[in-house]
């Protein structure tokens, strides 16, 4: 059972987790967070549920969210930065996500933008949502999904032939995952990365997630919402695009859409 006590004695005391609200069941914990945000929660306010009926990420995709399982959770910044900056945000919490995964003992990577995979399969996404007024951005909220122990049968009878590229911790360790001390893990590390982030910016965020970075040198299909692009993957650039080699030789640059591994 997740219990705000057992995350809590596992908590480094950073500005992540200074408030964690832990619910049933809900919509989405990025929709309840938003919420809280508006309402004045302060930078650090955690929600995290037992099960989400609408957990909803990139793309428009949902989220399948079974309750007593996995780990679904949100968490409010509110940086002094411009709009333009935010969608760095998004590698922090893969980031962090992918160095919890690895405290328990797996070598996780990373799919751009943001899917964290074990054994190729994905374990974990996160979404990044954003409020501003004009160019001042009121909050940031990032959430992170991760299929802790969810059992094969049940990503099966949920996503259909979708889950085959999905999977989980329990799955692949051959035991359960504790959730309250992976929990606790993951906000460690969203703070460790949150820092850095504020103090060094996106060059040292990018610096170590291109250390899990699994697209690079590899030929992928885009699919967006028009046609689709292919090329081999040259690598992610400062700003934290996806860079591609087009069969025709030309650099593209990658802003969002599906990424398909195509050799
Ligand atoms: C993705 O891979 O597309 C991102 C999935 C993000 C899911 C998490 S679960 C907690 C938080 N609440 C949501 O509705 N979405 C995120």
């Amino acid at each position: 059972m997740l219990k705000v006590g057992l995350i809590q004695q596992h908590l480094s005391c950073g500005t992540v987790g200074r408030d964690i609200r832990l619910y049933g069941t809900v919509t989405s914990t990025n929709d309840v967070l938003k919420e809280l945000a508006k309402a004045g929660a302060p930078e650090g306010t955690v929600v995290i549920a037992d099960e989400q009926t609408a957990g909803h990420g990139r793309l428009k995709k949902s989220w399948f969210s079974p309750p007593g399982v996995n780990l679904y959770a949100s968490v409010l910044f509110r940086p002094a930065v411009p709009l333009r900056e935010v969608p760095g945000f998004s590698f922090i919490t893969s980031l962090a996500a992918a160095d919890a995964i690895a405290l328990e003992g797996f070598s996780p990577a990373i799919k751009w933008p943001n899917d964290v995979l074990v054994d190729k399969k994905k374990v974990a996404g996160s979404l990044a949502e954003c409020a501003s007024s004009g160019r001042r951005v009121d909050f940031v909220i990032l959430g992170v999904g991760v299929n802790v122990n969810v059992a094969p049968a049940a990503l099966r009878a949920a996503l259909g032939e979708a889950a085959r590229a999905a999977g989980s911790l329990g799955e692949a360790a051959g035991r359960e995952i504790d959730r309250n001390v992976f929990a606790a893990n993951f906000l460690n590390l969203l703070d460790k990365w949150a820092s850095v982030f504020a103090a060094q910016g996106l060059a040292a965020i990018l610096d170590a997630w291109r250390d899990r970075d699994i697209l690079t040198g590899r030929r992928v299909q885009v699919r967006g919402e028009g046609k689709a692009d292919e090329g081999r993957v040259l690598g992610v650039d400062r700003e934290g695009y996806l860079v591609l080699r087009d069969p025709r030789g030309a650099r593209r640059r990658v802003l969002t859409g599906e990424i398909r591994l195509a050799d």
